[in-house]
């Protein structure tokens, strides 16, 4: 999902990529992951589907037309990214 989508040519994972959107090895913690998987999975299909957002002066995210099967493999990916020991990088929570 993340190189059949290029998501890394505006995102960051693990500070590896492009620096326009967020950093996204630790945007399953900031969901709530940890805690509540469930959650956190909803959020992400609600973050896809509601993209882009066509708020003015906002950087946009396209829309990836991604299926139910595709959107829970995302999630496995970011949750699975979330928990690589990075020696506490980044080093705040905006990455
Ligand atoms: C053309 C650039 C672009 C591409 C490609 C892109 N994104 Fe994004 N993404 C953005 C921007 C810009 C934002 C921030 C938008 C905002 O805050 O309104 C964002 C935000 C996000 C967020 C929310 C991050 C947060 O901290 O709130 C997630 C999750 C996300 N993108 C996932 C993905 C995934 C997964 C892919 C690949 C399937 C992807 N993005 C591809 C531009 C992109």
């Amino acid at each position: 999902m993340w190189e059949q989508n290029s998501c890394i040519n505006c995102h960051t994972l693990h500070g590896e990529g492009a620096y326009f959107a967020p950093e996204l090895s630790n945007v399953w913690t900031r969901w709530g992951g940890q805690e509540d998987p469930a959650t956190a999975r909803e959020t992400l299909k609600g973050w896809m589907a509601s993209q882009p957002s066509g708020i003015e002066g906002r950087r946009q995210m396209p829309q990836f037309n991604l299926t139910e099967q595709q959107l829970d493999d995302l999630g496995d990916f970011l949750e699975w990214a979330s928990k690589i020991k990075t020696q506490k990088w980044p080093p705040n929570d905006a990455g």
